[in-house]
């Protein structure tokens, strides 16, 4: 089976997450292609079997430029199964509409949706989650994806749950229309920038530029918060947004028992119910392969 998973990743989340079903899937013989939506890059449109969109949640929306990839999509001469996966901040059920719109725009480039999965991943916006929330998040996703991986490749269905009015909610909360318009112009960059042009360079959009010495912000910022996040020296000032910035990778390989958790209360039960129903489905999923272990044995 040749897999095509084509995804979009601001500051890394859904990169890494793409990588373990590359990984997966790859192990259990298929034919993996990763194609980066960014890359802008030539991309054979009928040479695979299984579609898959992977997208970091902006606002309850899909990024526009995952959108505007679907949107020049050709619609395929037979009908082909389709998988989204999406990484947020945080595991609220709202996240679930960010994909009305792409998944009615597949639809009609002859796409069926079967398998649809979220996976929570550290913020890159609004706060910092502690190290110890990222380890765990990513501790869970790396365990959950061997058992989505079979679940597409046996044909079991898995979708997310229905939100009364999304598309409408969606269209209401895309923060990219305005924001990427008007507050990625409000950008500036402080006395703290050491000029290693690193935002220029790693910018998907090619927005940021230098004129004259000065850093001039266009208009096509798509609020992925790259620059922002990977500057080494925390030097660029997001607009309006200022107060939610991240600055600086997340650290998801060290658990440090003595870590103080950030924001304890916020979705505190949305995250206990999204990392109790996780390990219920990894644990189903590890007692299956092991019957299916002894029975070859
Ligand atoms: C502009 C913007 C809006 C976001 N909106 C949401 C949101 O509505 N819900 C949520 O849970 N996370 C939200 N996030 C957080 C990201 O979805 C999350 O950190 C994601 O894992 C980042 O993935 P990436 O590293 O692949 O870009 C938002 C992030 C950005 C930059």
């Amino acid at each position: 089976m040749k897999i095509l998973i084509c995804y979009f990743s601001g500051t890394g989340n859904t990169k890494k997450i793409v990588n373990e079903y590359k990984k997966q899937f790859e192990s259990k013989g298929a034919e993996v292609q990763v194609y980066n939506i960014e890359s802008g890059e030539p991309l054979e449109q009928n040479n695979f079997d299984l579609l898959g969109i992977a997208y970091p949640i902006h606002a309850f929306n899909a990024p526009s430029i995952v959108v505007n990839f679907v949107k020049k999509l050709e619609k395929q001469p037979e009908n082909k199964h389709l998988f989204i996966i999406k990484t947020s901040g945080e595991p609220l059920a709202l996240n679930n509409i960010s994909s009305t719109k792409i998944k009615k725009m597949l639809r009609h480039r002859n796409f069926t949706l079967t398998n649809e999965y979220h996976y929570v991943m550290p913020y890159n916006i609004i706060f910092r989650h502690s190290d110890n929330m990222a380890y765990k998040m990513w501790d869970v996703a790396q365990r959950l994806v061997p058992a989505h991986c079979d679940e597409i490749l046996e044909n079991q269905k898995s979708k997310l749950g229905y939100v009364f009015m999304g598309s409408f909610l969606a269209w209401v909360f895309r923060i990219e229309y305005w924001g990427g318009r008007y507050n990625g112009k409000k950008y500036t960059v402080s006395d703290e920038c050491i000029k290693c042009q690193k935002c220029v360079r790693c910018c998907p959009t090619h927005n940021i530029t230098i004129k004259d010495g000065q850093f001039e912000f266009g208009d096509n910022c798509i609020m992925c918060m790259r620059c922002s996040f990977f500057c080494p020296t925390n030097a660029i000032k997001i607009g309006l947004f200022n107060n939610w910035k991240v600055n600086g990778e997340y650290n998801f390989n060290n658990y440090n028992e003595n870590e103080e958790q950030t924001h304890k209360k916020f979705c505190k039960k949305s995250y206990q119910k999204y990392f109790e129903k996780s390990e219920e489905k990894i644990k189903k999923y590890e007692e299956k392969t092991q019957k299916i272990n002894e029975n070859n044995a």
